[in-house]
Formats: structure tokens, C-alpha cells, sequence
């Protein structure tokens, strides 16, 4: 039986990537030919494609084509897609894809499900269908082997008695205890190794970690549902919600991609938040952070009574930046930091926030709260600019996403 969502994800994004990558830099070569294949009995025919990448018929596509699959980056992007499945799961480790290849085929895949559970190179190594198969394969993996023992022992020794044959890595591991010595130790081994495939794609799947890893510091996210004047509040007796419905969807998505969302006092104080993940189905409860100064919280607030209140923690007196620092060795690799007004406005204030994502909605609010507060910056050349932006439009909303520079380090 395909496993429909890796089918449905190869068809929406490995597929037209891949035709795109044919026709501007030709670097994939492809077999076109008829395919047909049949669903459930030999008369229910139907034109398909077989792809390689994801190892399924699929049927919607309307022209037949095989991928050929000796492309190395064809081979990452199948790892990384295997590695996308992890992402919100698997913290504080990161979010590894491997997939095991011999004469232009994946023979099998694996990615890492959970911290203490096996690495997504031994997943795709146990799954193999039989353990000799692989002496002299190749090996892809999104991720560095990792070469200490960690939760679980060393993956380069699992990969060094599976006699590989060579082992092709997207990125090098940030995390000082690893970085670049898989690679002297599989050489030695007499492995082949090449790296920085699709380096920047691999990298971007594990942000968080990547900077926790070196900084004990979480990785920060601010995020707002704000007008297009920049407010963040609707009038006090209607729905607090500005964005539709979509927008909302998205951003149970993000809260499933990390550790904890943060919020302000008078947040919980005036809108009651339940700061939970809802309609994504397995999705891990993120923890819920609340800053006061007071110490004043409504006894009665939901974060503080529902099912999940063990997982809401609330922080007295406290700056952000020792909260975060705090949160950081708690092994909190992300945070989501989601108001109000004043809360991010000391985020920014105080250069904590690594990337933003904000929804705006085509409506005008006036009034005074603003969707960022604090002291702001000196002058526009002082002021966080966003690199790496992208827009998405969720119906009439926009999302604007980026990381954020800060001026002392922007080139
Ligand atoms: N549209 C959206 O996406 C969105 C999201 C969130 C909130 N909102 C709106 O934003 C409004 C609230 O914004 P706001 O600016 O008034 O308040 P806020 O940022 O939610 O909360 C401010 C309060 O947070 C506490 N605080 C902030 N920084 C702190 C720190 N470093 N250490 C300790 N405590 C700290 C203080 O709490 P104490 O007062 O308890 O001492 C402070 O009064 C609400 O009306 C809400 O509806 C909108």
C-alpha cells in the first residue's frame, strides 16, 4: 500500500522541482515512456507514473515518466524528504532524512522519529530488505553521522560495519562535539564520503537546532495576526481573532514545529489564550511560557486549568533574555513568541528574535496597540531587517516570514 502522504508530498513538490531542474539546468536526466499500472484488479487500468524518489505509482500525473534517479541532489531531496517528517518531533535532536541507494535505486529509507529512538541513518539501515545489502551501497543522509555516544551509540560505527561504500551528507553537524569528524573517521574506515549536497535545503530543515546546539540559547520566533495599520486588537466586545481561518490553520502548524509558546501577562489577561495545537493530527503539545511582572494571572485562565496546565510554566520578575537562557537549558530548542504589543517589543529590543512570521489581514484597526512596542531602534540602520523573505497569501490574508539581521551582524 503507497504511503499516501510521502506520495502526495513527491507529487506536489519533488516532481515539478525536478521538471524545473530538467528544464533550466538540466542536470536530471528522464525516461519517458508509457506507464500503466492497476489498482486493485487487472481491469481498473490507469496512466501512471512510477517514481523512484518516494517508491510509488502516481496516478494524477497526466503524462507518463520515470525519474531517473542517478542525480546525487535527487537522492538528497528523497532523504530530505524523509527528514520532513520529523520536523516538531524530534527535539531537542534534529530533523534527520537517510535513504539508502545501490544501482540507481533506493533500496530503503528512515528518518529520525524521536529523541532516544534510533538516528535516521540506522532506521534506514534496519530497514533494509536484508542486512547485507548494505555492503557497498551508498549512503544519503540529510545530517553528519553523528560520531559520539549520545542517547544512542554512534551512527558512523553502525555505518562503518555496514560497509558502505560511500556516504553522501547534506550538511555537516554545527554541534562542536561532531562537526566534520564523521568524515575523518568513515575515510579512515575506507568509506568514501562527499558533503554540502544540497547543503543549504539540509541546514534549513534543523534551524532551531542549529543554534541551540551552539548557543544553549532557543531559537526564536515572533509571530502576530495583525491589521494592515499594524494593530494587533479588534474591539474588546468582538472575536479577538483578525486573521481568517487559513491563517489560523498555519499558525497551528507552526506551534506544532516547536518547543514552547511564549506570551505576556496581559495577554493571558485579557484574551484568555489556550496557546494549544488544534486540527493537526499527532502534533506534540508545545509548552506554554508566560512573562509577568505582577505576577497577577486570572486563577481561572485556561492555560492554567486545562488538560495540558503541567505543561504551562510561568516566569515572575524575570527579563525575556534570562527566561529564554533559562528555557535553553531546560532543552527548549524553539519558541514561538506570540504577544502581546509589549512582549515583543522587548524581544526585538533586546535582539532575541531570529525569524518572524506575521499574518496581516486586510482590515484597519486603529487604536493603540501596536503590533511591536518597546524602545525601537536608534535609526533605520540600527533597525532588524529580514532576509530570506517570503510571502504566502492564505485567501485574502498575507504571511510574511524572515530571518531576522540585526545591524551588528548583517554583512
Ligand atoms: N493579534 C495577535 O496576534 C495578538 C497576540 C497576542 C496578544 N494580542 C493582544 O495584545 C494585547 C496585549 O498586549 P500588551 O502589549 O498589552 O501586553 P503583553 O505583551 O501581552 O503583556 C505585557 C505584560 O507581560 C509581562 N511582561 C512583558 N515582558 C516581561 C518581562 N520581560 N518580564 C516579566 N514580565 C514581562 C508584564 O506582565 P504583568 O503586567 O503581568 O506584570 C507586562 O505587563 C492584548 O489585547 C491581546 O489581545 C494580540
Amino acid at each position: 500500500m503507497p504511503d499516501e502522504r510521502v506520495r502526495d508530498d513527491c507529487i506536489r513538490k519533488i516532481l515539478p522541482l525536478s521538471l524545473l531542474y530538467a528544464l533550466q539546468y538540466k542536470p536530471l536526466d528522464f525516461h519517458i515512456g508509457s506507464y500503466w499500472h492497476t489498482e486493485s484488479s487487472p481491469s481498473n487500468f490507469r496512466a501512471a507514473s512510477f517514481c523512484h524518489l518516494c517508491g510509488n505509482w502516481l496516478y494524477p500525473l497526466p503524462f507518463p515518466m520515470v525519474l531517473n534517479v542517478s542525480s546525487t541532489e535527487s537522492m538528497m531531496l528523497a532523504a530530505i524528504r524523509e527528514a520532513e517528517r520529523g520536523i516538531g518531533q524530534t527535539s531537542p535532536n534534529p530533523s534527520v532524512g537517510a535513504v539508502i541507494v545501490r544501482d540507481d535505486q533506493i533500496i530503503s529509507r528512515g528518518w529520525h522519529k524521536k529523541a532516544g529512538e534510533p538516528h535516521a541513518e540506522v532506521e534506514a539501515i534496519r530497514g533494509l530488505p536484508s542486512p547485507e545489502l548494505s555492503k557497498g551501497a551508498t549512503l544519503f543522509v540529510t545530517l553528519e553521522p553523528c560520531s559520539t555516544h549520545g542517547r544512542t551509540p554512534p551512527c558512523v560505527e553502525t555505518i562503518i560495519r555496514g560497509k558502505f561504500k560511500r556516504v553522501v551528507i547534506g550538511t555537516l553537524d554545527p554541534n562542536p562535539a561532531h562537526a566534520g569528524k564523521a568524515l575523518s573517521i568513515l575515510n579512515s574506515a575506507g568509506i568514501e564520503t562527499e558533503h554540502g549536497v544540497l547543503e543549504e535545503q539540509c541546514r534549513r530543515l534543523n534551524l532551531a537546532f542549529n543554534k541551540w546546539i551552539v548557543t544553549k540559547m532557543p531559537f526564536v520566533i515572533a509571530k502576530a495576526g495583525m491589521t494592515l495599520d499594524g494593530r494587533l486588537t479588534r474591539p474588546h466586545h468582538e472575536p479577538r481573532w483578525i486573521t481568517n481561518e487559513a491563517s489560523r490553520h498555519d499558525t497551528h502548524l507552526l506551534r506544532s514545529r516547536v518547543d514552547a509558546i511564549l506570551v505576556g501577562g496581559e495577554t493571558v489577561r485579557v484574551d484568555d489564550p489556550e496557546l494549544t495545537v488544534r486540527g493537526i493530527p499527532g502534533a506534540r503539545q508545545p509548552y506554554r511560557i508566560v512573562v509577568t511582572q505582577s505576577g497577577n494571572l486570572p486563577p481561572a485562565a485556561r492555560i492554567l486549568t486545562d488538560a495540558y496546565k503541567d505543561r504551562t510554566c510561568v516566569f515572575v520578575g524575570r527579563s525575556l533574555r534570562k527566561v529564554l537562557e533559562d528555557l535553553g537549558q531546560k532543552e527548549i530548542t524553539s519558541v514561538m513568541i506570540e504577544g502581546g504589543m509589549r512582549t515583543l517589543g522587548e524581544a526585538f529590543d533586546q535582539q532575541l528574535v531570529d525569524q518572524v512570521c506575521f499574518y496581516v489581514a486586510p482590515l484597519l484597526g486603529g487604536g493603540p496597540k501596536l503590533v511591536v512596542g518597546g524602545l525601537g531602534a536608534g535609526s533605520t540602520a540600527e533597525s532588524p531587517q529580514l532576509m530570506n523573505v517570503e510571502y504566502r497569501r492564505f485567501g485574502d490574508d498575507l504571511r510574511m516570514t524572515g530571518d531576522v539581521k540585526y545591524a551588528a551582524t548583517i554583512a
